[in-house]
């Protein structure tokens, strides 16, 4: 039994597996074949935080794949009543084939999972969303090809995302530059493992010099609302506009996991431009998933 927490559950191989294997499904789905290995199989899904793109894409995913999704929100269980995690997972486990969690502590996960008879899937802590970096690489892939070798700029906060881009430095093996305001840097433990593939760098200017993929995403992530004026302020010189874009490769990609906050860390106009491929990156989470269940609850059975 697998789990994915962290980009690092899979092997590099299995990643680029599941990568080709999403855009196989892709197909799949877009020429109308029904294709249902997930039959009787059921999802729980922990939502301990808003979502509408993780919501939706795992729901659909399940249903096209012949399975059944339920939708568990701390309003309504007994987890957000203060029932122990260990005793959800441990039954909730007995009842559902894999369990997709989004929470705030990345050890609500961790220990979950440790209790869990069935796969647990992290779909957003604060300290990681690797499901969102699935279809990131998906989106690169299919527009431009392997993103081995390819240098990617990070700008604005050192979050989830700025951290499960760190991860995927060294698993799809391309370089990251990261550039955040002084306070707001990626864990140091994460950027020395990374090695010679992760560089910081202050200047949002320098990082995307010669980028092939510029990522940012919001300057206040889910539970910082009390932080979003202050934030507003420090973050001010690391908007991303379209002529930070005329800085880095001429064949650049930008993206953005969404939901994005236009005026803040995007132009008002950047969404609009050719390069920003955030739509397609946004139904990739759809197909990327899918293929991620597949090989979760699949493998087992062959
Ligand atoms: N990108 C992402 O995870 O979106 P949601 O918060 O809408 O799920
Ligand atoms: N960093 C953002 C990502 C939302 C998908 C957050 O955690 O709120």
């Amino acid at each position: 039994m697998r789990h994915f927490l962290t980009l690092q559950d899979l092997a590099p191989e299995e990643l680029n597996w599941l990568i080709q294997r999403a855009i196989e499904l892709k197909q799949i789905q877009k020429r109308g074949e029904v294709y249902e290995p997930l039959k009787n199989r059921v999802l729980g899904m922990i939502f301990e935080k808003s979502s509408t793109r993780t919501r939706v894409s795992f729901e659909a995913g399940m249903a096209q794949l012949g399975g059944h999704a339920i939708f568990l929100s701390p309003r309504d269980t007994q987890l957000g009543r203060g029932e122990p995690v260990e005793d959800s997972a441990r039954v909730l486990s007995r009842m559902v084939d894999v369990v997709m969690i989004r929470t705030f502590d990345h050890e609500m996960i961790e220990t979950f999972a440790a209790y869990s008879q069935v796969p647990v899937i992290n779909a957003l802590t604060d300290d990681f969303h690797p499901c969102q970096l699935l279809a990131d690489i998906q989106t690169y892939v299919e527009h431009r090809g392997s993103i081995q070798g390819k240098t990617v700029a990070w700008i604005g906060d050192g979050n989830n995302m700025c951290q499960s881009y760190i991860n995927a430095a060294c698993q799809f093996d391309f370089k990251l530059r990261i550039a955040t305001p002084e306070g707001f840097e990626p864990s140091q433990f994460l950027v020395d493992e990374a090695g010679d593939r992760v560089e910081l760098i202050r200047d949002p200017k320098d990082a995307v010099k010669g980028a092939d993929l510029i990522v940012t995403d919001v300057w206040a992530s889910m539970g910082q609302e009390d932080e979003q004026e202050q934030r507003m302020r420090k973050f001010s010189d690391y908007q991303v506009s379209r002529e930070m874009l005329d800085l880095a490769n001429p064949d650049v990609l930008f993206m953005h996991c969404l939901p994005a906050h236009r005026g803040e860390e995007v132009s008002e106009d950047l969404l609009d431009d050719p390069r920003a491929v955030v739509w397609d990156e946004a139904e990739n989470r759809l197909h990327a998933q899918k293929a991620l269940l597949e090989f979760l609850l699949c493998q087992e059975d062959s």
